[in-house]
């Protein structure tokens, strides 16, 4: 079982796991924002039935018992609205290494909470985890994500050809990284 979470509330938002009765919130936030957020990730194209919706929240909660995932909605402080997903994967205690990811809805895109987000996450990941590196891969010509991380001190380490699929195609992927000691 991996730490509590202690870094819940940023300026404008609070981070903490979604709980089963907000599945249906999160169903209508992701269909909602189906267009934004399936360019360049397969899932939300998938996520189409409360069912689905119910899944990922309790696997978000069985993969944290697991020790390998922390999975958390952000909600605006202010309307207390879901506006997004931060979540920090595939934590390997041993290499002292988790991966990032992130997505905020559609009507919320580019007032900086996907930064204020994942910033959040990033301290948990190197102050309460003890991570020597978080790494993020994003769908090359994804410009928004990757401006994202470089905004927090991400370096571009190279192309990943083909890694992973975005719908039907297979699609190139950048890999960035960030060291415990460059995070600022
Ligand atoms: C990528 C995403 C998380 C960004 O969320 P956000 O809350 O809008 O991000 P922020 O506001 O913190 O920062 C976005 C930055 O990208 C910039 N940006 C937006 N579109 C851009 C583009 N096409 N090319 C380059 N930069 C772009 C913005 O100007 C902003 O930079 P700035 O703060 O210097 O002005 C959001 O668009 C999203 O959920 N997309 C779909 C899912 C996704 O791609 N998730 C990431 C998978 S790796």
């Amino acid at each position: 079982m991996l730490p509590p979470f202690s870094f819940a509330n940023t300026p404008r938002l609070q981070l903490r796991p979604l709980v089963m009765q907000e599945a249906r919130e999160l169903l209508l936030v992701v269909m909602a924002s189906r267009d934004s957020l399936g360019r360049y990730m397969s899932w939300p194209r998938e996520m189409v039935e409360l069912d689905h919706a119910r899944r990922f929240v309790k696997m978000g909660r069985e993969q944290w018992m697991a020790g390998r995932t922390v999975r958390l909605g952000v909600f605006e402080r202010e309307s207390g609205a879901l506006v997004g997903n931060v979540e920090l994967d595939s934590v390997d205690p041993r290499r002292r290494q988790a991966e990032i990811g992130y997505w905020v809805r559609g009507d919320r895109e580019g007032n900086g909470y996907a930064a204020e987000a994942a910033r959040a996450m990033l301290r948990y990941a190197f102050e309460s985890l003890r991570m020597h590196k978080v790494r993020a891969d994003v769908a090359v010509g994804n410009g928004a994500s990757a401006r994202v991380l470089e905004k927090l001190g991400f370096v571009r380490e190279g192309t990943l050809r083909e890694d992973r699929p975005v719908g039907n195609v297979f699609v190139d992927h950048w890999r960035y990284g960030l060291l415990a000691r460059e995070f600022r």
